[in-house]
């Protein structure tokens, strides 16, 4: 019996809609991406990040091009990651919204920034800021390699927000910390 319910390809491209069904079923993390500076302040959520390097540490994010954000990413040339709890879902609807303004995206709740250091939300499981240290296009996409300066843990162990299937995914905290 066959397990493979789905588009099976030899050698073709998939479709789209293909490709972002199996995407679907990879469990993915829950962030906002910021940035600030002569460009504004802008914001967005994104679950396609990952971790590049600890040394030097650096992450990778995938912006679509056609982000309203995109432009203001380029010209600011800094970021700023906020990986999201459980409880943050209704901000990351917000922050995944082409309908509202950045003001209103940033209309409320904590956020930390200062000269040079996008806005990251205070009460983030974990928060980043860096500089892009490279644009590389990936067909709609841009990926930015990011190089970090500065780190902020919550002060308390924290669940895990994961999006998958098309939907968040609260995660227990750890019973036994990860070995650092
Ligand atoms: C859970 C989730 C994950 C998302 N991940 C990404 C992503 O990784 N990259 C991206 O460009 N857009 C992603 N989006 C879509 C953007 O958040 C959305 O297009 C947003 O409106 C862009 O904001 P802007 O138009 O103000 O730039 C995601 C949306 C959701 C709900």
């Amino acid at each position: 019996m066959s397990h493979t319910a789905g588009f099976q390809t030899d050698g073709a491209t998939p479709p789209a809609q293909a490709f972002r069904d199996a995407m679907s079923r990879l469990i993915a993390p829950v962030a906002l991406v910021t940035t600030s500076g002569p460009a504004g302040r802008h914001g967005l959520t994104v679950s396609a990040l990952c971790s590049a390097s600890a040394e030097p540490p650096s992450v990778l994010v995938c912006l679509n091009r056609d982000n309203r954000s995109h432009a203001a990413f380029v010209e600011n040339g800094v970021v700023g990651i906020s990986l999201l709890a459980p409880g943050d879902e209704a901000l990351a609807m917000r922050f995944a919204s082409s309908r509202i303004t950045q003001e209103e995206k940033f209309s409320d709740n904590d956020w930390r920034e200062s000269e040079g250091n996008p806005p990251v939300l205070v009460r983030a499981a974990a928060w980043l800021t860096g500089r892009v240290g490279a644009f590389y296009p990936a067909g709609s996409h841009d990926i930015l390699l990011c190089h970090v300066q500065r780190i902020g843990l919550h002060a308390q162990d924290v669940a895990g927000l994961a999006w998958f299937g098309r939907d968040f995914h609260a995660l227990p905290i750890p019973a036994e910390p990860v070995p650092a």
